[in-house]
């Protein structure tokens, strides 16, 4: 049964209605859920949204495409389907079937990997909550609105889940989702790069190309699970992440399309007073969205992270498609390092103790193939410039190049040398303030702001001119 029940309140492909003090649980905290929505989620005021709504797990025709008032949205409940016979694929249980029930002796792990994921996505709501007062289109306004809320829908997987499994615990942990806020002083988000502000929509492409790819690989990572209900949760959940990088990757292309059109049509790099976004200040985006990103992978080594895959409860990104014997309780491997005599380098630590790092270079090396795109758009204009990936140890707040300063090529800094020089590696204030002032809205029908190029193709075969939202 993989179609999704729309006669309960909450949506949902896992029986529900079979659960009545489960069921009666989640109900009670659906109105706690909306109240976050109405005083956390998008502040522009909408009629409604063309939105896809999930309705089957099933490879073909999951989603409903229509418009929908966006607090009426049916937020639900879907896991992928069951597999049968399915067995741990790594560590110490290897082989062994998975888990139906959350083993005693992994709860508190478990349900500790389940709010960190569960956290980032109110989070980016949060974060992204005024930027419908200056969308570029109406077909770009419709995305952010449909990332929006997706990522609420994500908060309800991951609630299901502490609800379903974690008891007591896992109910109070539903609630402390709603009430943490980004940027909050009292209760941040728990991790760095979700408190920062998504205040202009070039920082959400970026967010949504660099820090929800992150996402995608923190749930493949989820999906691996021995845990079943939480591999098959994270397993859909990817389906709709993807199209979160779609926009965030398209949106950098026809931001770097445009300012190369531009360039070329003022014959000048300095495209800032002819209303464009500078390849300058591209770059320095880039940078920033990219090395905070780096941050949400955690220290280059974790004993934690080892013992978590031993353990069986997350894997390595493919962990299937490995050729090795899945526990590496023998092998080692290289991660970057600060060498005893201060350089940057790399050092040769336990495979286990190293996960983090070989989930990180899965990351980066996805993160290039995005450089390589917009690129190519440069290269066919006949530009010269290219784009590119700063080095890892760039202005990094965890882990080993926390407590050390380099260049975007990973040549050490003194402080004092940083200081001078990140202005030119970072957005400074003036970035910033050229970045917002280009960002107006425009929400006639088929129109679009001027710093951006408008998209190849629509949304479900719509044209681009088609009525996306319909403001209130
Ligand atoms: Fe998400
Ligand atoms: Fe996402």
């Amino acid at each position: 049964m993989t179609a999704a029940d729309y006669s309960d309140k909450i949506p949902n492909n896992v029986d529900l209605h079979e659960d009545r003090r489960l069921q009666r649980a989640l109900e009670s905290w659906q109105p706690n859920f909306l109240r976050w929505w109405d005083s956390m989620g998008p502040t522009l005021p909408t009629e409604d949204v063309y939105l896809r709504t999930a309705v089957n797990v099933g490879r073909e025709g999951w989603a409903h495409f229509g418009h929908v008032a966006m607090r009426d949205y049916r937020w639900g409940i879907f896991l992928a389907d069951r597999k049968h016979d399915r067995r741990v694929a790594f560590g110490q249980h290897r082989n062994e079937p998975v888990w139906q029930k959350v083993p005693g002796e992994y709860r508190s792990e478990l349900q500790r990997l389940i709010v960190i994921q569960g956290d980032t996505e109110p989070a980016s709501v949060e974060q992204q909550r005024n930027l419908g007062a200056t969308a570029p289109s109406l077909y770009d306004l419709r995305n952010l609105f449909q990332v929006n809320v997706e990522e609420g829908r994500h908060l309800w997987a991951m609630v299901y889940l502490l609800h379903a499994y974690f008891g007591r615990d896992g109910r109070e942990e539903a609630e402390e989702l709603l009430h943490r806020n980004s940027g909050s002083e009292e209760a941040p988000r728990i991790l760095g790069a979700f408190n920062e502000e998504t205040p202009d929509w070039l920082s959400f492409f970026m967010f949504t190309y660099f820090t929800d790819r992150d996402g995608k690989y923190q749930l493949g990572t989820l999906k691996e699970s021995a845990f079943d209900p939480l591999s098959r949760t994270c397993e859909f959940m990817l389906k709709e992440e993807s199209h979160h990088m779609f926009v965030g990757t398209t949106g950098i292309d026809r931001v770097v399309e445009r300012t190369v059109q531009l360039m070329v049509e003022h014959d000048t790099d300095d495209v800032g007073p002819h209303g464009g976004i500078p390849l300058t200040v591209l770059q320095k985006y880039l940078n920033f969205h990219y090395s905070v990103s780096l941050d949400l992978f955690g220290s280059e080594t974790s004993t934690n992270v080892g013992n978590y895959y031993t353990s069986g409860l997350k894997g390595r990104w493919s962990e299937e498609r490995r050729h090795d014997d899945h526990t590496l309780t023998n092998d080692s491997v290289m991660v970057d390092a600060v060498t005893a005599d201060g350089e940057i380098g790399q050092t040769e630590v336990a495979a286990l103790v190293g996960l983090n790092s070989d989930l990180r270079r899965e990351y980066i090396g996805d993160c290039q193939n995005g450089v390589n795109r917009w690129n190519r758009i440069l290269d066919e204009a006949g530009m010269p410039q290219r784009l590119r990936l700063p080095h890892v140890a760039f202005n990094r707040k965890v882990g080993a190049f926390a407590g050390i300063e380099a260049t975007p090529d990973g040549k050490g800094l003194t402080t004092e040398e940083w200081e001078r020089g990140k202005g030119r590696w970072l957005p400074t204030d003036v970035d910033k303030t050229h970045v917002r002032s280009l960002m107006r809205p425009v929400y006639e029908r088929g129109r679009i702001a001027a710093w951006i190029a408008p998209p190849r193709q629509g949304i479900n075969g719509k044209p681009f001119d088609y009525d996306y939202v319909h403001l209130s």
